[in-house]
């Protein structure tokens, strides 16, 4: 059985089911009330990054649990991201992130792309948006934050073996997680053999697939081998899915902000999946869906290919 608890390289535990709260559109009360449905389910992990425009509304709604007593702070774990306008001055980036959950510290803090775009940019990002990227000294700057106790932990996002290996030559803090895109159409084996020998936790954005995004694709929840998996276990699509990715020891942050989703992905500790459910699950198609077009270019990226952002890792 999986535990519910993952340890980080800090001796820190991280909860290995958490609230993802990244949309395609931010509504304030939708996301408190979110938080609120997940704190009494019994989430204690969610993420947000201060891309999101999420931060706010979550702490938000930790200071009222918080004040109303439903939880302390030490029994939750927040995790936020450096984003990539960002990696100019760390610290100011996360006293700005601590000031809009309202927080003292948080769990963990990760570079959010290896990208650096300029202050002002556009989504996606023009050719004059890219700043030459730095990667040593922004994680100096991540650095500092942990030394500073600002946060507990620092990791990456979307980074691939090659960029954690050339991380780790320099960095004094190696890095406690690399969240990344992971679901049963993209299962990110190699990355998740390597950050385990690293002990780097793996934690798992777009867990389902992210149907219904733009970025995402109704692939995981469409496929007809899963529904099997799914119907002979008695439990839904997502179920299985998660659980899935947590008994192969990864982190995952299913984003939904309807109570009995959030209610049902949560339901994935009591049951397991079999070694012939597994070796079906393996053997499903690949396809990455959120590849990256918009950070490559042939001028002012650090990345001419998306071949070269993800080091032929894609
Ligand atoms: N580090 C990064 O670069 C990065 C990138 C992307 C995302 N993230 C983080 O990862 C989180 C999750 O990723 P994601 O939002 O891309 O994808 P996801 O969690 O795989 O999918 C979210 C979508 O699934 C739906 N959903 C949730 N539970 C469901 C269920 N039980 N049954 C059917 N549909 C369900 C949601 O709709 P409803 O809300 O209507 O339920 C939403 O449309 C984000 O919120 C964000 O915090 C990180």
């Amino acid at each position: 059985m999986a535990a519910n608890m993952a340890e980080l390289n800090t001796g820190n535990k991280m909860p290995v089911v958490g609230l993802g709260t990244g949309a395609p559109a931010v509504q304030y009360e939708e996301i408190k009330a979110a938080v609120h449905a997940a704190l009494k389910i019994g989430y204690r992990f969610f993420d947000t990054a201060s891309c999101y425009g999420s931060e706010g509304a979550l702490g938000a709604a930790l200071t009222e649990a918080f004040q109303s007593g439903v939880v302390k702070r030490e029994e939750v774990f927040v995790l936020t991201k450096l984003w990539d306008d960002e990696h100019d001055d760390p610290l100011a980036a996360i006293t700005k992130s601590l000031k809009n959950l309202q927080l003292e510290y948080l769990d963990l803090y990760l570079l959010h792309w290896p990208v650096r775009l300029r202050k002002g940019h556009t989504l996606p990002p023009k050719e004059e948006d890219f700043l030459p990227l730095d990667i040593k000294s922004t994680w100096q700057g991540m650095e500092k934050c942990f030394e500073l106790r600002l946060t507990k932990a620092i990791g990456v996002s979307n980074f691939s073996c090659k960029k954690i290996e050339d991380l780790l030559k320099y960095a004094k803090i190696p890095p406690a997680a690399n969240q990344v895109e992971m679901h049963p159409m993209w299962q990110q084996k190699k990355l998740r053999e390597y950050c385990s020998k690293m002990k780097i936790q793996v934690c798992a954005w777009s867990p389902l697939g992210a149907p219904k995004t733009p970025w995402g694709s109704n692939a995981v929840m469409d496929s007809p081998v899963i529904k099997e998996i799914a119907q002979k276990h008695g439990k839904s699509i997502a179920q299985v899915v998660l659980r899935w990715a947590i008994e192969q020891g990864v982190c995952v942050i299913p984003k939904s902000f309807n109570k009995g989703r959030i209610t049902e992905n949560f339901q994935v500790f009591d049951w397991c999946l079999t070694t012939e459910d597994h070796a079906k699950m393996s053997k499903l198609e690949q396809s990455k869906n959120m590849k990256g077009e918009d950070l490559v270019n042939s001028t002012t990226s650090p990345y001419r290919t998306i071949e070269e952002l993800w080091d032929g890792e894609i």
